[in-house]
């Protein structure tokens, strides 16, 4: 059966909250991607999630919240982690936190993990959603395992259509790239996996966050894995021009197939980033891409694209 879709807008909440409340699974459009959304407390909700993923069972997933006496109930709030949620919430971060003793969410969306994630989505559908439910909601990114995260609702309509109850319309997402991870147990914050919040801005805080290396065998936050984010398409990346077999995502003043930002902008770059692989993906086998400087958005743009490349 495929998805019902909806105007993502108040007027569609009472039927969303009705869905997630039967165990059902709703596509909602957050600021950074669009996330498969299930009640965090529904065992055989979550399972459905893994399902329509086909998601390898160990990667735990990010419970969504809407205020923070919510994240309080679920995860443990050290003064790290309390800095971070107060300077960056709601938006896309994430926090890795313990898991409280009064935490709702099932072990299964946790892996079996004592910790959890946890991040409040600053799009207001999202929000209002969650409000409207009462509880964390967990919700992967809405595409199948490996492939490319949905920055538009068709995109979602296509890839998982058949397996997602209702798919609230947002449009396109504003950020485009997924949430930083920081990992905020210890004394000094870790961070897990790059994201649309710049490390910058949270190294304003902490200049020592830890950056540990990217180790696809024994990832820390399966984010890490390197073929998590994987076209069908061969990536060339760094590539000044194409060769004549290749199509070419350009970045900058260059003549391409899809340009990511002719102005180089960086922020424009991350919100075009997956439409424009995926996009390349149906049309092509051997995409080249341009450079694209490391600064700012550019590392979690880098990040994705040489995870993309493997
Ligand atoms: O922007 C986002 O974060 C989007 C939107 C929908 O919110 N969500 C998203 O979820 O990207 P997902 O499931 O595609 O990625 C969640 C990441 C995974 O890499 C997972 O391993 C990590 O969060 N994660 C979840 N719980 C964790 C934990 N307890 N410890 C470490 N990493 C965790
Ligand atoms: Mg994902």
């Amino acid at each position: 059966m495929t998805a019902q879709i909806l105007p993502g807008n108040a007027d569609s909440i009472p039927a969303a909250v009705t869905v997630l409340r039967q165990g059902g699974l709703v596509a909602m459009p957050t600021e950074t991607v669009y996330g498969l959304a299930a009640n965090a407390a529904d065992n055989s909700a979550v399972a459905r999630i893994y399902a329509a993923k086909g998601r390898p069972q160990f990667n735990p997933l990010i419970a969504h919240v809407s205020s923070m006496d919510m994240a309080r109930r679920e995860g443990v709030f050290h003064a790290n982690a309390r800095i971070l949620a107060e300077t960056f919430w709601p938006g896309p971060l994430t926090v890795v936190v313990e898991v409280a003793a009064t935490g709702s969410v099932s072990d299964l969306a946790r892996a079996g993990l004592d910790s959890i994630a946890l991040r409040m989505p600053r799009h207001p559908v999202a929000g209002q959603l969650i409000e409207a439910f009462g509880g964390p909601v967990v919700a992967p990114s809405a595409n199948p395992s490996g492939k490319i995260s949905p920055t538009l609702p068709e995109h979602v309509l296509k890839d998982i259509g058949d397996e997602v109850d209702l798919i609230l319309d947002g449009g396109a997402c504003a950020v485009g790239v997924e949430s930083t991870i920081i990992d905020a147990r210890g004394d000094r914050p870790a961070l897990l996996r790059p994201g649309s919040l710049d490390t910058a801005e949270i190294e304003n805080i902490w200049p020592g966050l830890i950056r540990p290396t990217l180790n696809p065998d024994a990832p820390q936050s399966p984010g890490q894995l390197l073929r998590h984010y994987a076209p069908d398409a061969k990536l060339r990346l760094n590539a000044k021009a194409p060769k004549t077999d290749e199509a070419y995502l350009g970045f900058g003043p260059v003549e391409a197939t899809v340009n990511l930002s002719p102005t180089s902008d960086l922020t424009e770059a991350a919100a075009n980033l997956f439409a424009m692989l995926r996009d390349l993906d149906t049309r092509f086998e051997r995409i080249a891409v341009a450079p694209i400087p490391t600064k700012g958005l550019g590392e979690a743009i880098n990040d994705r694209l040489t995870r993309a490349a493997k």
